[in-house]
């Protein structure tokens, strides 16, 4: 799309509009949809309609600063962009794209496992603060040379995904014939002719790979890489092993309960990322707002807390701030932006969330985010 196109986006849901009118119908669906009946996707965006702001007044907001400190490091902003796999799928661009962009916005980029740029290639291209996120596979000594690689390469901390132990119940990708890579009967063939822009980008780029993994693993559905690859038996043992191997700054990412998030503050975790996978894995699973306040009074004190899912809007930032979150993150956002329009349109998603967040500050009388507390939120009733 246009970058003057892309600049008319008023909102998240504007390039979500674009990704949708840009990308194969199975594309856009994989990114967009979740597990079973939809329903912690949606919730997790909806249940932040439950709070209201409580904004001070008269305090003086001609300065606002948006930044914070996360696992040691000052960035621009409360957010990040969370781990997604696969990018070249929705652009040619793909993770260089979003590294770029978050690099530019002064935020935190995370590299999937599943990435298809090499993690070497990514931590080259932008001095931007990054995190790699670890899938755990069976064999102990790949894990181990991604660990080494991922340290040698600059990556600060390591997020080991734990809500993904087999692959959720995603009903749009087998409805839609979806594979990767993507394979083309008639119905895929009608959907590529309504979406010329994305088939001819996809068409003419170089296949998709996983790029971590050796140049003879080839991409496959997460179904079945995860079916295949990963070890469904890792449990808290591994993750003490794990943390030894890695002997650095970690996250663990997927965690919705009180009793796991101080098991894992026990065993040395440094941050927990409160998250269900985007609704992509169990269904009825909490939306991560409401679950914030209960882990920040379990662990606030001992690790920082990220709120991963469903966050769309600044108001939505401003609201896990004040529950006690240290930092939200996300992939939608900037993956519609990614399937709408490349580096631009990643861009785009990046400005508005960052304008938001400056322009709902103001609003609420807050200078820094360090003045927020839960003065600022209440449960509607
Ligand atoms: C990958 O993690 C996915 O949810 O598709």
């Amino acid at each position: 799309m246009r970058k003057s196109k892309l600049d008319q986006c008023q909102n998240i849901e504007d390039l979500r509009k674009a990704a949708r009118r840009r990308a194969h119908k199975m594309v856009f669906d994989y990114i967009d949809g979740g597990a079973d009946d939809e329903k912690t996707l949606a919730g997790n965006s909806s249940a932040f309609d439950k709070y209201s702001l409580l904004f001070r007044v008269l305090t003086g907001v001609d300065e606002v600063d948006t930044s914070i400190t996360l696992l040691g490091q000052k960035m621009d902003q409360p957010f990040f962009c969370s781990p997604s796999a696969g990018n070249r799928l929705f652009h040619t661009e793909g993770e260089r794209a979003v590294a770029k962009a978050a690099a530019a916005a002064g935020v935190v980029y995370c590299l999937s496992t599943l990435s298809s740029v090499s993690m070497e290639e990514i931590a080259a291209l932008t001095t931007g603060p990054k995190w790699f996120q670890l899938y755990v596979w069976k064999d102990r000594g790949l894990v181990k040379e991604m660990l080494d690689r991922a340290r040698a390469a600059g990556y600060r901390a390591l997020i080991l995904t734990v809500d993904l132990p087999i692959a959720g119940n995603r009903e749009r990708d087998p409805r839609n014939g979806f594979t990767i890579p993507p394979h083309y009967g008639p119905r895929q063939t009608f959907e590529a002719l309504k979406a010329p822009f994305w088939t001819l980008d996809y068409l003419t780029g170089a296949p998709i790979k996983y790029a971590n993994l050796s140049a003879d693993t080839p991409a496959v559905s997460l179904a079945d890489f995860v079916a295949e690859q990963l070890h469904a038996g890792f449990n808290w043992r591994d993750a003490e092993w794990l943390l030894g191997e890695w002997n650095g700054p970690a996250v663990i990412k997927g965690v919705v309960r009180d009793d796991d998030a101080r098991q894992a503050a026990a065993l040395g975790f440094n941050a927990v990322m409160i998250s269900n996978h985007g609704g992509r894995q169990l269904d009825h699973s909490p939306a991560p707002i409401d679950v914030l306040e209960e882990i920040v009074q379990a662990v606030g004190d001992k690790v920082e807390i990220i709120l991963d899912g469903g966050v769309r809007r600044g108001t939505d930032i401003l609201k896990a701030l004040s529950l006690g979150a240290t930092a939200v993150s996300f992939a939608r956002p900037y993956l519609y932006g990614l399937a709408g329009g490349g580096e631009p349109g990643v861009k785009r998603a990046l400005t508005i969330m960052a304008e938001a967040v400056r322009r709902d500050m103001a609003l609420m009388g807050v200078r820094s985010l360090e003045e927020i507390d839960a003065s600022f939120i209440r449960l509607i009733p």
